[in-house]
């Protein structure tokens, strides 16, 4: 599968190991930055790997801060994404399996990068469970703008 992936400088350096592991898994990566531990806005990179996922250059997204929190709140911002920030595996199972979301983010100051691993690993190998959850999951990109 082709993954985008990006960070802040906040998560650079997890992001340099999950491109490794990505490799490693025969995926093809492409990485929007940022590219050192200089200081980074995690909006524009979390919305950049976002369009590559929204515009389907990219099956999937992984995008690193230093949280998870800002990067996919930034994501989620762009149509047809559901970005979900993951501190275990089990969340990772579930966000594919129940919310068939298609970006993963990762707190580099939260989780370990072991467990980061897991998270990405299980995250693309688990499918959408479809049945009851479509119909949820539709209703959430129907509701444009509120307030
Ligand atoms: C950067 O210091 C930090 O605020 C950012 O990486 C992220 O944690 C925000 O949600």
């Amino acid at each position: 599968m082709t993954v985008s992936i990006g960070s802040d400088h906040a998560g650079f350096e997890y992001k340099t190991a999950l491109i490794a592991l990505l490799k490693e898994l025969h995926h093809t990566v492409i990485d929007v930055g940022t590219n050192s531990t200089d200081r980074a806005d995690y909006p524009d990179y979390g919305v950049a790997a976002a369009k590559l996922v929204s515009n389907k250059t990219a099956d999937y997204g992984v995008i690193i801060c230093g949280t998870g929190i800002g990067i996919s709140i930034a994501a989620n911002k762009v149509n047809g994404i559901r970005a979900a920030n993951c501190v275990t595996v089990k969340m990772a199972q579930l966000a594919r399996q129940h919310n068939n979301a298609n970006m993963v983010a990762i707190g580099q100051r939260l989780v370990n990068i072991e467990l980061a691993k897991k998270i990405v690993s299980e995250f693309l190998s688990t499918q959408f469970e479809g049945g009851r959850h479509t119909a949820r999951v539709e209703k959430i990109h129907k509701l444009g703008d509120i307030g």
